[in-house]
């Protein structure tokens, strides 16, 4: 390969129009949200600027999207004066403060008429200030103090949403632009979990990431964060007319290739500003990134400039804060909950806290993993954070707080309902109650999923019915509710005669269901709605599932090994043998399916897999062959219908050509895949 050689003009001419056409469509990915060609074009073009780039280093301009990647590892971050101090906004709490806003701003400006306000939502990431020279990024800087930030620009250049360059004809010769970069929902869950699978620190909330991210020396580790950045003023201008409002500014940033946030709308008065607010409350939960309030700022930048500066803050501009997500709050004691299937959950009992706009006094500390990955004792001051209808999660102890007297959170080894041992098997994050129907919490909690309306939906059986049933022994197993005596029943709280009666109506009609209901309602681990009725349908019968073995159960849609283990376990069992044999007895029916044969092809036939396939992975056409009604084997014998041979296949083949098997190549393979399963009928 040719290095440091001169690039003659017309290299240097395509290797400006890749970097061009690439951040064009960078654009169209990152920004608009609608690509015009597909992600392999876009790495074909990539790969070759990249090349070019390495023939003649050069090419290699400030520019170009080549740089996004990340690069040298920095000692630190360099300081850098913000030569228009990046300001901080004064806060309305409450609709009172926003309408004292409005009147401040009217006083001050003599006005009568109402005041026209863009309305912004306030991104709940980190500040940032980005340098354009002649319409290239040349600094991207934090807000630090305010007057001085650190330079940070060799990440934000890897953030997929700042332009390199700005678009359009008419470009500021100097610009100077100011928005937020956030780190949005699904970036967040990403990173965590790879943090927890590789065994570090996850991050607290989608801010800290975001910050933690920029902070980085090495741009490498930022360009593997999927931060956005969205642009919400301009801090200096020059070589173009000024914009003439703050949300024409909004729109010639738009222009320039910036992303700005769609949710931003121009109102007038204090009165559409509440009703907004409003507006983006209600949709807060379902926005993909944090908010944590409103920013309103008034629309005239000439009335700007009359209202001036107050302090650190401008006059023209407020924030209207949402309730906050996170709060402090002190663990009071932990509480152990056993669920339908045994698991033993750790309930945090909390000092009630108002966050994410309800009171909160439970939270769940799901099992030891977590208690150890917080080292949480009781006693302790905690942040919890309940971010719309999720449920309230504790992020972190604040260590500082410790009272002398923390108690560490000693998990159980018996049940605290039936006394029976807790176990964690294998590398189950979960302890389970071993006492199976024996405890009174599990079998509450199988009953109620019995009865449940997706299960064997009993109306009238509800959560507190079936634990009066259970506590006072008129009911020990699944099949009991079918056993239950009037009498009795309309003795219960809350009952009388006539509910009584409906309820045993309700469950003798109950008695009459389908196969995917009664499987659901069985409670089997792992077998959800969806489950259930894949298996039903695959298998017609509850004697074919019974019969099935793990490999035939895999063959289902969905169903992978853990799943598959859990069903084939559950026909192993002689008690829930038992309880099938009762609740037939009982009555319960359901018709049976009619498969369809033609969908199975492949029933009877033996498979061989050996070599490497080159498009597909060894379980993929594992699971394909399998869902065609094939069995397949991982050794030849003369009972193999046919081999399938990828590259480098060894003795498999062998054998096969000496027991005169049918052999064929992958080409041939993923052939005969797609024909079987486009038509349900074999080849030739
Ligand atoms: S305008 C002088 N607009 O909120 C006005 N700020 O306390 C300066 N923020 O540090 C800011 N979204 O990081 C503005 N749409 C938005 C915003 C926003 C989030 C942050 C910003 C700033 C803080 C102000």
């Amino acid at each position: 390969m040719k290095t440091n050689s001169v690039a003659s003009a017309g290299i240097r001419s395509k290797a400006a129009a890749l970097r061009e056409q690439l951040n064009l469509h960078n654009h169209r990915y990152y920004v608009l949200d609608d690509p015009v060609i597909p992600d392999a074009e876009y790495d074909r073009l990539f790969r070759e600027l990249q090349s070019l780039e390495q023939q003649y280093p050069e090419l290699q301009t400030a520019d170009s999207p080549t740089q996004r990647v990340g690069g040298m590892v920095l000692e630190g971050f360099q300081s850098v004066r913000h030569q228009v101090p990046m300001l901080s906004l004064d806060n309305a709490f409450d609709d009172e403060e926003l309408v004292a806003f409005d009147s401040r701003i009217r006083d001050r400006l003599k006005y009568k008429e109402e005041i026209e306000y863009v309305c912004e939502p306030k991104l709940d990431g980190i500040a940032i200030s980005l340098l354009y020279r002649q319409g290239v990024l040349s600094r991207g800087a934090t807000r630090g103090d305010g007057e001085r930030g650190e330079d940070i620009t060799a990440n934000v250049r890897t953030v997929a949403s700042i332009p390199l360059r700005l678009l359009g004809a008419q470009v500021p010769s100097l610009l100077e632009v100011r928005g937020e970069i956030y780190l949005p929902h699904a970036g967040f869950k990403g990173i965590n979990e790879a943090a927890l699978a590789a065994g570090e620190k996850t991050f607290v909330n989608p801010r800290n990431a975001a910050a933690g991210s920029l902070r980085q020396l090495d741009s490498q580790i930022t360009a593997s964060r999927p931060l956005e950045m969205c642009a919400y003023s301009i801090g200096r201008i020059e070589g173009v007319d000024d914009p003439e409002s703050h949300f024409d500014t909004l729109e010639k940033l738009r222009g320039w290739g910036f992303l700005v946030n769609s949710h931003i709308d121009v109102v007038t008065g204090a009165t559409e500003c509440m009703a907004y607010y409003r507006r983006l409350e209600a949709e807060r939960d379902q926005l993909p990134y944090d908010i944590d309030g409103i920013v309103y700022k008034v629309n005239s930048l000439a009335l700007q400039r009359r209202l001036g500066f107050v302090a650190r803050a401008p006059r023209w501009a407020i924030a209207r804060k949402f309730p906050a997500q996170e709060e402090m709050t002190q663990l009071l004691d932990v509480e152990f909950q056993v669920g339908r299937t045994g698991a033993v959950t750790p309930v945090a009992k909390l000092e009630p806290v108002f966050v994410g706009g309800v009171t909160v006094s439970n939270a769940t500390l799901h099992n030891q993993d977590e208690i150890a990955r917080l080292g949480i004792k009781i006693g302790d001051t905690v942040i919890v954070r309940r971010a719309g209808d999720v449920i309230p999660q504790i992020v972190k102890v604040v260590d500082e707080r410790r009272p002398g007297n923390a108690q560490d959170i000693r998990f159980p080894s018996r049940c605290p309902v039936c006394g029976s041992p807790v176990e964690r098997l294998g590398s189950d994050a979960v302890a389970r109650c071993s006492g199976g129907m024996v405890c009174d919490a599990q079998r509450k909690e199988a009953i109620k999923h019995f009865a449940s309306r997706k299960a064997l939906d009993i109306e009238g059986l509800g959560d507190k019915l079936v634990e009066q049933l259970v506590d006072k022994g008129l009911v020990r197993s699944l099949d009991g509710i079918f056993h239950l005596d009037r009498a009795e029943l309309a003795e219960l709280e809350r009952m009388g005669e006539k509910s009584a009666d409906n309820l045993l109506v309700a469950i003798e009609a109950s008695k009459s269901t389908t196969l995917p209901r009664f499987l659901f309602a069985l409670g089997i681990r792992e077998v959800g709605e969806a489950t259930a009725k894949s298996l039903a349908e695959h298998f017609g019968s509850m004697e074919n599932l019974r019969q099935a073995d793990q490999e035939a159960l895999q063959s289902v849609e969905d169903v992978g090994p853990v799943v598959a283990h859990f069903v084939y376990e559950f026909f192993r069992q002689s008690d829930n043998l038992t309880l099938l044999d009762a609740l037939i007895a009982a009555g319960v029916n359901w018709p049976d399916i009619e498969i369809d044969e033609s969908a199975r092809p492949l029933t009877g036939e033996v498979w061989v897999l050996t070599g490497t396939l080159e498009n597909m992975g060894r379980s993929e056409a594992k699971e394909r062959l399998l869902s065609l009604g094939a069995k397949v084997s991982g050794s030849v014998s003369s009972n193999t219908t046919v081999v399938v041979a990828g590259s480098a296949a060894g003795s498999k083949l062998t054998k096969a050509q000496k027991l005169d098997i049918p052999v064929i190549d992958e080409q041939a393979f993923v052939a005969r895949l797609a024909a079987l399963e486009k038509t349900g009928t074999p080849l030739p």
